[in-house]
């Protein structure tokens, strides 16, 4: 499973970009306006911290003004992945933008006949956010499942990533993989709680306590060697 961050904000980028471990970045409106930046100075920056692709997305509804936004943010950096909206407009601007050969994130799904329609469209990404389908008791899993039964059925026409976003907690990423979904875009505080866990932290400090009574140190003895 790849691991794309959803955030603006670059310090939460660059810190947990240095793991290695981050395949991309997801933005949005939102997001952006939490950073209170200018947009293409936000993007600029994102995309030189990260090589993988950084979702920005337009904020036209008109199919020909999403394409004319698209084009300006593609124009920003290689790695940009234009999003739009799941709707005629946004599948229309989608397949526009995709002949341009610019990748495209379309986003806000929540159906699996939506996402039929992305792949249709040749969307690089869909991104079903199963957190707003939960919030209203809804399953946001199950439609990850169903959007999975429907594309593997035809592995020779749709490369269309199924991107899981609007992600709540850490069941729901394991979740996710266990569909096979391609991506999961985390919160920072969602990927930092992926990783935690309380027996390893009683674990290591036993280790490290037992380590410390021997009174030795790993780089001394190398160096004495
Ligand atoms: O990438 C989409 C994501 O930012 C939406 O999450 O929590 O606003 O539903 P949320």
């Amino acid at each position: 499973m790849k691991f794309f961050i959803d955030t603006a904000d670059i310090g939460e980028i660059r810190d947990l970009g240095k793991s290695g471990l981050l395949d991309g970045v997801t933005t949005n409106p939102s997001l952006i306006a939490k950073t209170g930046r200018p947009l293409f100075d936000a993007l600029a920056e994102i995309c030189a911290a990260l090589p993988g692709p950084v979702s920005a997305e337009v904020t036209a509804t008109e199919a020909e003004g999403m394409v004319a936004e698209g084009r300006a943010l593609a124009a920003i950096a290689a790695n940009i992945a234009v999003k739009v909206p799941l709707t005629w407009d946004g599948l229309e601007a989608c397949r526009r933008l995709r002949a341009d050969g610019t990748m495209v994130n379309v986003t806000l799904c929540f159906s699996s006949a939506q996402a039929l329609l992305a792949a249709k469209a040749g969307a690089s990404f869909v991104s079903p956010f199963i957190g707003r389908l939960d919030d209203i008791g809804q399953d946001g899993l199950g439609l990850i499942r169903d959007i999975r039964a429907i594309y593997r059925q035809y592995p020779d026409s749709i490369a269309t990533q199924v991107l899981v976003a609007s992600v709540r907690g850490p069941l729901q990423v394991v979740e996710s993989a266990k569909l096979g979904a391609d991506i999961a875009t985390v919160p920072p505080k969602v990927l930092r709680q992926l990783v935690q866990h309380p027996l390893t932290d009683k674990g290591l400090a036993a280790f490290l306590d037992d380590w410390a009574r021997t009174g030795q140190t790993i780089l001394k003895q190398a160096a004495a060697e």
